[in-house]
């Protein structure tokens, strides 16, 4: 099957047979991430001018390859999979781009050359290549993960033992695997020194993405492990905590309602999970001719706007919880600002919010604005 992506010209598999290392994986919905990516990569480059090659280590299709060397970058293709190594390969021909492709296992090509810019884009946990990743790479980490229920703690022992951390299934379970994500990759990252910065995260349609800048400093990963830490979370009433530090020190009761149903998840990435002033240059980077353009700006827009609080609410949810009636998003928002609280929507869903309330004052707000 024949498909334009970005303005380049793919071959790809028309769909996937039983078993995903069947055939060559193209996941047309994974358009959106791939968008993206040359989005941040012309954005990073303005950045880092030295940054010139960019390693798509698990290409399949070449997809990412294709798009990269047709943006003028160095490209390196890796894939250990023979097929699709030989239709990478075909698919940089049809676009006249040059790239070197290789058939080997990402690690091993990761620990033989340096390479300015990673991209790993495995099946499901992208753990297994983050030392690799981390000990060669000059700049920039691009990450993808896809086992989004190891991550949010839907597959509880399965996330403990990929990530080195507890997850906690909650309301706002992609916000948690986007935590539990940056902490084990600042704490890989850190085993060599490094200390990373998310430029730009984002949770969609089952998977996180994330791009970490990089900085070869110990004391530069000793910050990056300073933004981790534990999140307290009440069954019951939904407060929630957030406490720095790698040693937990967890609520035996909510200090809200008393109950003793506390969930602790951690150590969590509590810091920002973007650039803002990188989110807009990023959308700046987004041309016509990627089919997701719409899509993209305006999901980097949201997520420009969003709070740093390291948890989200579901207006609705809390609505229904709370027996209220639900408002429009920009008033509701609006009666938290006007009660002397920040608020902000985030990436994660039409009506889900942030801000420095606790759930407590958010239902006083929601009450009060109710009888006005
Ligand atoms: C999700 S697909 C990549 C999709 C592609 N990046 C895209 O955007 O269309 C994962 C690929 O990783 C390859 N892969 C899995 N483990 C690998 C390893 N250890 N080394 C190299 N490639 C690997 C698989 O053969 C498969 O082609
Ligand atoms: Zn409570």
């Amino acid at each position: 099957m024949r498909v334009t992506e970005g303005g380049v010209d793919l071959e790809v598999p028309a769909e996937q047979t039983e078993g995903v290392e069947a055939s060559v994986f193209y996941n047309p919905r994974q358009e959106l991430n791939r968008d993206l990516t040359i989005a941040t990569l012309r954005a990073y480059r303005e950045r880092e001018p030295r940054a010139e090659s960019y390693l798509d280590a698990m290409t399949a299709s070449g997809a990412r390859g294709v798009r990269a060397a047709a943006d003028g970058w160095e490209v390196s293709c890796c894939d250990r999979n023979p097929k699709a190594v030989e239709l990478a390969q075909e698919n940089l021909e049809r676009n006249d781009c040059a790239a070197t492709v290789v058939r080997r296992d990402a690690n091993a090509v990761m620990h033989e050359s340096r390479f300015d810019v990673i991209d790993l884009d495995p099946y499901g946990t992208p753990m297994p290549f983050a030392d690799a990743a981390f000990a060669n790479c000059r700049h920039l980490v691009c990450v993808t993960a896809t086992d989004t229920a190891p991550l949010c703690g839907a597959h509880f022992q399965s996330g403990i033992r990929s990530y080195s951390a507890v997850p906690r299934n909650t309301d706002y379970h992609a916000e948690m695997g986007v935590r539990i994500l940056l902490s084990a990759l600042a704490r890989t990252a850190a085993r060599y020194d490094v200390g990373v910065t998310p430029l730009l995260t984002h949770a969609s349609s089952h998977y996180v993405r994330t791009y970490l800048e990089l900085e070869e400093r110990a004391t530069a990963a000793d910050a990056a492990l300073e933004e981790l830490g534990y999140l307290s979370h009440c069954e019951d009433c939904l407060y929630r905590e957030a406490q720095s530090g790698l040693i937990a020190e967890p609520l035996e009761t909510c200090p809200d309602c008393g109950s003793d149903r506390l969930l602790v998840a951690g150590p969590v990435w509590l810091g920002a999970v973007r650039d803002r002033a990188f989110v807009d240059a990023v959308r700046e980077q987004v041309t016509e001719e990627f089919g997701t353009a719409e899509k993209a700006r305006e999901l980097l827009e949201t997520l420009a706007a969003e709070l740093d609080e390291p948890t989200h609410y579901d207006q609705h949810k809390l609505c229904k919880r709370w027996g209220l009636p639900a408002n429009a998003m920009d008033a509701f928002l609006a009666d938290l600002r006007e009660a002397g609280y920040d608020a902000s929507r985030t990436h994660y869903g039409g009506t889900t919010f942030k801000t420095d309330a606790s759930v407590g004052e958010i239902r006083d707000a929601t009450e009060a604005n109710l009888t006005d």
